[in-house]
């Protein structure tokens, strides 16, 4: 058996895995020390991997069955559970910081992606970990934030095709701190775009009370600024982290990211010891 290493790249979250070859099957307990890594160091990144889209989604589904993406003409034609994010067919970077698809039930435990066509400079991917913004709160705050929750749907993009509003655009709601449910640890959670509103509170209201705590939660400390090489897998832990993109690179140039997510539990909330 090839010797696995994981080894931590930042000193808030994020760890390489060295020694995994995506392309090839993995065994069981390969499967599992991968979910319990991504449980712990919510992002992982697998540099030097060189897969074809069935090799990738086959990766991809160690961390939960793939789910459908809701910008569908964004997807591979013959792989439609791979989104390409690609600049040049009018895709804008995902600069605000987010956790994707929170307008689905269960929405994804996890989003993958994989570095097809890198740019030479800028492009990046950051992640926030959002258990250790839950942890930093005052204890009269996170109490508070236990105690709401979030109404969330599409956010009105433009691109939004309407077979699509119509499939993903129903109300669900969502508790704002999130148990993990691997880790057992609590973690801010909600979507500034796709939440309406908090529970209790107006629209115009919910919105800057989600401005105001993203821009005091996420700090340099907590935040893992991916820098692309082509054929890095990235592997965002969606339960416990926010994420953006950085449209700091020259557009004459490719980007393309293949993008997988797997779906997750029900969000919620466990009081109480774990
Ligand atoms: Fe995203």
């Amino acid at each position: 058996m090839t010797r696995i290493r994981v080894v931590p790249i930042h000193p808030s979250l994020g760890a390489e895995i060295v020694g995994v070859d995506l392309g090839t099957p993995l065994d069981d307990p390969t499967r599992q020390l991968l979910t319990q890594a991504l449980a712990d160091h919510l992002a992982l990144v697998f540099h030097g991997q060189s897969l074809t889209p069935a090799q990738y989604l086959a990766a991809a589904s160690i961390f939960g069955p793939p789910m459908e993406q809701h910008y569908s003409q964004h997807n591979m034609p013959d792989f439609p559970l791979i989104g390409l994010i690609w600049h040049r067919n009018g895709q804008q970077p995902a600069e605000q910081w987010h956790t994707d698809h929170t307008n689905r039930e269960c929405p994804p435990a996890a989003t993958i992606l994989y570095g097809v066509e890198i740019p030479s400079a800028g492009g990046g991917t950051s992640v926030a970990n959002m258990r250790a913004a839950y942890a930093a709160l005052p204890a009269d705050e996170r109490r508070r934030l236990e105690s709401l929750t979030t109404f969330n749907g599409l956010d009105g993009h433009p691109d939004t095709r309407p077979e699509d509003a119509e499939k993903y655009g129903k109300p669900v709601e969502h508790p704002m701190i999130r148990t993990h449910p691997v880790h057992g640890s609590k973690a801010v959670y909600f979507h500034i775009s796709k939440a309406s509103r908090i529970s209790g509170m107006t629209s115009e209201a919910s919105k800057a009370y989600m401005r105001d705590l993203l821009d005091r939660m996420i700090t340099p400390g907590t935040v893992y600024r991916h820098a692309w090489r082509k054929g890095d897998v990235l592997v965002i832990d969606n339960r416990a982290t926010m994420h953006r993109a950085h449209g700091d690179y020259d557009r004459s140039e490719s980007r393309v990211l293949w993008r997988v997510i797997v779906q997750g539990d029900r969000p919620r909330l466990v009081q109480g010891n774990w």
